[in-house]
């Protein structure tokens, strides 16, 4: 399955919608966070930095778009009881969610295979695989409650091919990928449909870090890939589900 890459999300598209997005305070969930806003969504912003959180709650306020939400978690040190607290809060405060962006993710050092050291491979491994599954779990059972919810994950090139030295970070993307299968094969039928998004090469900080001798200018910014970010939370892409898509498709 392909997404329309001639999509445009009509103004609006997710007025009524709330949706979280992890990482949303960098890079290509910020960018996001602040698209989501703009066609209506009331955006709950979870993310490390409280103050990069901050910075983008008032650029959407200043935008005039619906006021957001923030919620400081660090996914590495999260437990259940912590998803499970922040999923009893946004029952009550919101009284639904309509959509979650898993973004966040950790590259960590890419390194010889022989050279990979277990705590940074745990680190990488609770933040971009077992921190995504404990808040789906969590996160479920208020998705469930609408008629239609959207699920992504953020997946990678190296999630889908392994590649010499980007050992721990490409490992949990195929585990990323996984479970996004997992979860829509399981979910089918339900109203909650779940796929990945993976961004290909965009000019954010993680990308400069993995290649620091390449042009940043010659990279999609993640403005770029918002059509399809829109397309999969949008009401517009019901009926898709366990796919795993490339935002640089257009
Ligand atoms: N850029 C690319 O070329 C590319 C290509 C393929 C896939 N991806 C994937 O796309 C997603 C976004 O990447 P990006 O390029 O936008 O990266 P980025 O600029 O490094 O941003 C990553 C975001 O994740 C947050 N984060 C990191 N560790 C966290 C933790 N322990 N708890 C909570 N939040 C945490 C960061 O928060 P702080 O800023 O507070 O640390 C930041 O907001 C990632 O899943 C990445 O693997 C990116």
């Amino acid at each position: 399955m392909h997404a329309p890459q001639n999509y445009t999300a009509p103004a609006g598209a997710l007025e009524n919608k709330v949706i979280l997005v992890t990482g949303a305070g960098d890079g290509i969930g910020k960018v996001a966070a602040l698209t989501y806003a703009k066609f209506g969504a009331t955006v709950i912003l979870l993310g490390k930095t409280t103050n990069k959180l901050t910075a983008v709650y008032d650029e959407i306020v200043a935008a005039g778009h619906p006021e957001p939400a923030i919620v400081p978690l660090d996914l590495k040190g999260a437990t259940k009881k912590h998803y499970q607290d922040m999923a009893a809060t946004i029952q009550a405060e919101f009284g639904r969610l309509d959509g979650v962006l898993h973004n966040a993710g950790l590259l960590g050092v890419l390194t010889p295979f022989e050279h990979i050291d277990l705590p940074t491979w745990q680190d990488i491994m609770q933040v971009n695989v077992t921190g995504p599954m404990l808040l789906s779990q969590a996160l479920l059972p208020l998705l469930k409650q609408n008629k239609n919810a959207a699920m992504i994950f953020t997946s990678s090139g190296v999630g889908r091919k392994g590649r010499a030295f980007w050992g721990p970070y490409a490992v949990s993307k195929f585990a990323t990928e996984g479970l996004m299968e997992i979860i829509a094969d399981e979910y089918d039928n339900t109203g909650v449909r779940v796929n990945c998004i993976n961004p290909g090469a965009t000019r954010t900080s993680m990308r400069a870090k993995a290649y620091p001798g390449e042009d940043p200018q010659t990279l999609k910014t993640p403005a770029d890939l918002m059509w399809l970010y829109l397309y999969l939370m949008s009401d517009d892409s019901i009926g898709i589900t366990g796919q795993s898509l490339d935002a640089q498709a257009k």
